[in-house]
């Protein structure tokens, strides 16, 4: 009887560290900024609001962050294994970079939104430029039929390590409220291909 799912073997750290939390734009407008806009962000610098690192399935230890430039140029496998983390109104995410689930776009090209009703925000989404999909950051479900995107835990952790890197005047880049932020990179949310429920593979 052959098992629905299986853990890849895998070499590294379940967690990845993808930088301070100064370091990512919070993003706050909704619905009318993509996410490698370059936005200020908490160290006075105008960076991309969102940031690609790819991590290899089977070795999280070659895991390593992706230029800008080369995001929005890529496109099918070279998408494979990456994931998008962003910052949108003060909360974290981790998702799926390597297409969305309809027809495989970068979502780094994707536009964050409130899910809103009567006025009320209830949740938070990213719409797929191409042909306007959304999918609910988290949840994982789109707008269509049973599609889900692929999420990451994120968490925040206080900075313990003394070697904060410095700010290009010289002066240090950590501030008061700087926090590292991690994602779980095996706590990986899959879609049963059966049912599209979805199951956690810690
Ligand atoms: S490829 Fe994203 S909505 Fe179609």
């Amino acid at each position: 009887m052959s098992l629905p799912f299986f853990a890849q073997s895998r070499l590294g750290d379940a967690w990845f560290s993808v930088g301070l939390t100064s370091s990512f734009p919070n993003i706050a407008e909704s619905g009318s900024v993509t996410l490698h806009e370059p936005q200020l962000c908490g160290q006075g610098a105008s960076t991309p609001g969102c940031k690609v690192f790819h991590v290899p399935s089977t070795d999280s230890t070659h895991a390593h962050q992706i230029e800008a430039d080369a995001v929005l140029s890529q496109n099918g496998t070279a998408l494979q294994d990456q994931v998008l983390v962003f910052q949108y109104r003060g909360k974290f995410h981790a998702v799926d970079n390597k297409r969305c689930p309809h027809s495989a776009f970068p979502l780094a090209k994707g536009i964050p939104f409130d899910i809103e009703d009567f006025g009320v925000v209830l949740s938070a989404g990213l719409t797929c430029p191409k042909h306007g999909w959304s999918f609910d950051l988290f949840t994982g479900q789109s707008d269509r039929s049973n599609y889900m995107l692929r999420r990451w835990e994120v968490q925040l952790r206080p900075v313990i390590k003394p070697e904060i890197p410095a700010n290009d005047d010289g002066t240090n880049g950590k501030t008061d409220q700087d926090q590292e932020v991690w994602y779980d990179l095996w706590g990986i949310e899959r879609c049963c291909p059966h049912c599209t429920h979805h199951v956690h593979l810690k």
